[in-house]
């Protein structure tokens, strides 16, 4: 009988091999007990929307250093966030993203809602942005899923429903996983652990964290999920 996952063995896997990413706080900073920016966070997940992490780092450091709060994004002009925008793509997230930020500047006092309800209601914001923030920026114990951690999820527990109709057993799986505390670097651990181990090809299972828990591995059919509804 293979043991559940543990979210402690995931985040001592994590505690050695996270990727520094400008958006996150690293070990150091952390014990130095600096906390996560929502603003930061926020404006991370939206520009990873739909964009690799590679692309997004440059802009990211580019927004930040000439918009630092939201408070000074919500004032800048339009058009300049806009121009900033050029290239990511998608540019109804960049007139979403500058919405968003002059609603929580002007009308919510400067700060984002701490919770998944208050944050789905803001622009541009659905419920795999809400839950990244509310557990990231905020240590709620949301369940944060996105295709790295459907693909991690469908493998771990073999589940052979296709895609999309597998998300609400995904979901389900990662909120019995969810520690209470850490939920942030949690959801960046099965991130990381999709984007660098558990990768669509080739999965290197011999350094996951987890192989012992994990039901395709075992059976040796992990490039089979997750299992995709025919088109
Ligand atoms: N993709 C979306 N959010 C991410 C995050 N916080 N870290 C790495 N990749 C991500």
């Amino acid at each position: 009988q293979r043991p559940a996952p543990s979210a402690a063995d995931l985040l001592a896997w994590y505690d050695r091999h996270a990727r520094r990413l400008p958006w996150r706080v690293g070990p150091a900073e952390r014990r130095a007990g600096i906390v996560a920016d929502p603003y930061r966070v926020w404006l991370s997940e939206i520009m990873l929307q739909q964009t690799t992490v590679a692309a997004v780092k440059d802009y990211f450091e580019t927004f930040t250093r000439r918009w630092p709060t939201v408070a000074a994004l919500a004032a800048a002009p339009d058009e300049d966030v806009m121009k900033a925008w050029a290239g990511l793509g998608y540019y109804a997230r960049a007139r979403n993203l500058k919405r968003c930020a002059e609603t929580v500047a002007f009308s919510l006092d400067g700060r984002f809602p701490s919770d998944e309800a208050g944050l789905l209601a803001l622009p541009g914001i659905g419920a795999y942005t809400a839950a990244a923030v509310a557990a990231i920026a905020f240590g709620r114990p949301a369940a944060v899923v996105d295709g790295n951690v459907e693909r991690v999820v469908t493998r771990i527990a073999a589940i052979a429903t296709p895609l999309p109709a597998a998300k609400a057993a995904v979901r389900a799986f990662v909120e019995t996983l969810v520690p209470g505390d850490r939920p942030g670097e949690f959801a960046e651990a099965m991130m990381d652990l999709g984007a660098t181990i558990c990768t669509p090809k080739r999965p290197a299972c011999g350094l996951c964290p987890w192989n012992g828990s994990c039901a395709a591995r075992e059976a040796g059919t992990q490039e089979a999920f997750p299992v995709k509804a025919a088109k």
